[in-house]
């Protein structure tokens, strides 16, 4: 097994890079570090790495011709600047088609894209994977675009729809927002929605059956189909971080504004009935353990999808 993953210094990628080593693939990752980290390669010592962004054509194609992939994971995408369109296009669009148009030059056995939930924009939850797009941010809107490429490719293709996948080395989202906010002794402003929460253990054992030779193609909805709170995640977090009340400042809760949404939680059936995959990790289990890794790595810099979000 040989594979190409773009987005192999952030959270997903880095993970998938270092468990398809450790199943003696061969792996080469592509990043230019605009939200991953240079210490998410540490473990990768037998991935060879290469800096650059997936909107060079020349780049990609260069790695695709000294790697001849047979699986291909394409997890880079722009999204820390809202504003920033151009950005967006350059990485998801047409870095997506530079990583599809290579992957039909060498006829890949596994093309996998990783698609936000935010594409669905206001759709009423639980959606399914039927549900059209209307997608609300450059973000979504440019992810989107990929999406349709990646699905006109003719190669066994799988878009997996996520909602919010956590674990170790995730830095977007309330939780590492929460976390270093909290330890600083700041007070954390609180959206009042509704969303999905999966934690990557889950994730990982779908990723081994959809990188599986011959496994179901197509477009899957990925989540644990079951929604919280952010105050009640906000909640659990405080109880990992072993704070009883006055010992932080208290949250100051509002409710979703611009383009946020009130609830985002996705129906996964057909991926349980295509794959045989049921997440089995609670969301208060995975929350405590994450708790845990942040306590002992730090958060670092943070990113989050909403251009008005204040946490
Ligand atoms: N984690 C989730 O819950 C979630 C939810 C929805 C969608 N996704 C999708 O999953 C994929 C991985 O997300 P993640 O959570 O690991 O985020 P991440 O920010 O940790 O990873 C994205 C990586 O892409 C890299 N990148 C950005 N622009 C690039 C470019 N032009 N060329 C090369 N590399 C570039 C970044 O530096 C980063 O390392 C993304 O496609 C994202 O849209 C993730």
């Amino acid at each position: 097994m040989r594979v190409l993953i773009t987005g192999g210094a952030g959270f997903l990628g880095s993970h998938l890079a270092e468990h398809l080593l450790k199943k003696g693939a061969e792996v080469v990752l592509i990043d230019n570090f605009a939200t991953g980290r240079k210490e998410n390669l540490a473990n990768l010592a037998g991935a060879k790495f290469v800096e650059g962004s997936v909107a060079n054509k020349a780049l990609i194609d260069e790695c695709f011709d000294k790697l001849k992939p047979t699986h291909v994971i394409h997890s880079a995408a722009a999204f820390k600047d809202p504003n920033n369109w151009k950005e967006d296009i350059d990485t998801n669009v047409l870095g997506t088609a530079h990583v599809v148009q290579a992957s039909k030059r060498h006829d890949v056995n596994r093309l996998v894209y990783f698609q936000t939930a935010l594409a669905y924009g206001r759709a009423k939850s639980p959606i399914k994977v039927e549900t059209d797009y209307a997608p609300l941010l450059s973000y979504s809107i440019s992810k989107a675009g990929g999406e349709f490429y990646t699905a006109m490719s003719g190669l066994p293709w799988v878009s997996l729809r996520l909602a919010n996948v956590y674990g170790p080395r995730l830095f977007t989202g309330p939780q590492p927002i929460f976390v270093k906010k909290l330890r600083a002794g700041e007070a954390c402003t609180i959206v009042n929605t509704r969303r999905d929460f999966l934690d990557l253990r889950d994730f990982m054992i779908l990723m081994d059956q959809v990188l599986e030779v011959g496994a179901p193609t197509g477009a899957y909805n990925v989540a644990s189909g079951r929604d919280i709170t952010i105050p009640q995640l906000f909640d659990m977090i405080v109880k990992g971080l072993g704070l009883k009340e006055g010992e932080y400042k208290p949250p100051t809760v509002q409710e979703p504004a611009g383009e946020d949404l009130n609830s985002l939680l996705l129906d996964p059936s057909l991926t349980t009935e295509k794959f045989g995959w049921t997440p089995k990790i609670s969301v208060a289990d995975g929350t405590a353990a994450l708790v845990e890794w942040y306590k002992a790595n730090g958060v670092g810099e943070t990113f989050t999808h909403f251009v008005n979000k204040k946490s």
